[in-house]
């Protein structure tokens, strides 16, 4: 897989481990210091992917269509992630929203490691994916964002939020 891909999966993989500790804090209790945490990933991911890979996509016939698909399926996330912000903590509604919002984004991340990355790594010419590598490197130093490398296991803690 081309590094730049490489880099959203680490991203893919890093939420996928926020959703596992979040479900073994849980019960019907969202535990918030998590809940941060997951947004802030998402939130640099979603930017990452919107800004870099799903423009560079849809320059692509093949690609096109897939790109404005898991666009709107951020904007649902986002929707969903903004009324659980919104929310009161103790709000008893948070829990099963945060659930869909966690089963939402697995779904997204399984087709987009699915269908896009290996469609887009072969349509793609080899300077769009340098392109697209250096770009992504450039957002996660500007986001304060790990290394590519580190691996999940090693990450750099995001900064915490104000
Ligand atoms: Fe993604």
């Amino acid at each position: 897989m081309h590094d730049a891909f490489m880099m959203l999966k680490e991203d893919h993989d890093r939420i996928a481990l926020l959703f596992k500790q979040s479900r073994a804090s849980g019960g019907t209790k969202v535990n918030h210091q998590i809940f941060d945490q997951i947004r802030s990933v998402l939130d640099n991911h979603t930017h990452i992917e919107e800004t870099i890979l799903y423009p560079t996509c849809e320059k692509h016939q093949e690609l096109k269509r897939m790109a404005l698909e898991f666009n709107d399926a951020h904007a649902e996330v986002k929707e969903l992630m903004f009324q659980i912000t919104r929310s009161a903590r103790d709000d008893a509604n948070i829990a099963p929203k945060l659930r869909s919002l966690m089963e939402r984004v697995e779904a997204h991340i399984q087709e987009e490691e699915e269908r896009l990355f290996p469609l887009a790594e072969k349509v793609m010419r080899r300077n769009e994916l340098e392109y697209m590598r250096a770009e992504i490197e450039s957002a996660r130093r500007r986001l304060g964002i790990w290394t590519h490398g580190a691996g999940p296991g090693a990450m750099q803690p995001y900064p915490e939020e104000d």
